[in-house]
């Protein structure tokens, strides 16, 4: 069963936005004109930290145990 709610969502559109700043930073670099300029470095730094909070959140209701009287498949 699938579960996750928003949180799957923002992960796999987040992933996306952090692949193209990655490949921004390759071309940027491939350009040969030496270190880019230091927005272009760290951007894929803030898609990371929105992907490790709500890929943490998936891995842990993942394993969560079902709360009492909850319905199979009801989660979030
Ligand atoms: C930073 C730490 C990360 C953690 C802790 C994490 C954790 C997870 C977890 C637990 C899942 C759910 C797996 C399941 O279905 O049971 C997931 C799904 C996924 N993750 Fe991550 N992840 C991280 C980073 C990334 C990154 C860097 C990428 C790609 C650039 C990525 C791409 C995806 C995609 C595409 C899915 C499937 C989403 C869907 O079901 O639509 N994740 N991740």
């Amino acid at each position: 069963m699938r579960a996750g709610g928003w949180a799957r969502p923002v992960h796999r559109w987040t992933s996306i936005v952090f692949t193209l700043a990655v490949i921004a930073n390759f071309v940027a670099r491939g350009m040969g004109q030496g270190e880019p300029p230091a927005w272009i470095t760290y951007s894929p730094l803030p898609p990371l930290f929105l992907q490790l909070f709500t890929g943490l959140y998936l891995f842990a209701l993942h394993y969560r145990r079902a709360a009492p009287g909850a319905r199979a498949g009801a989660g979030p």
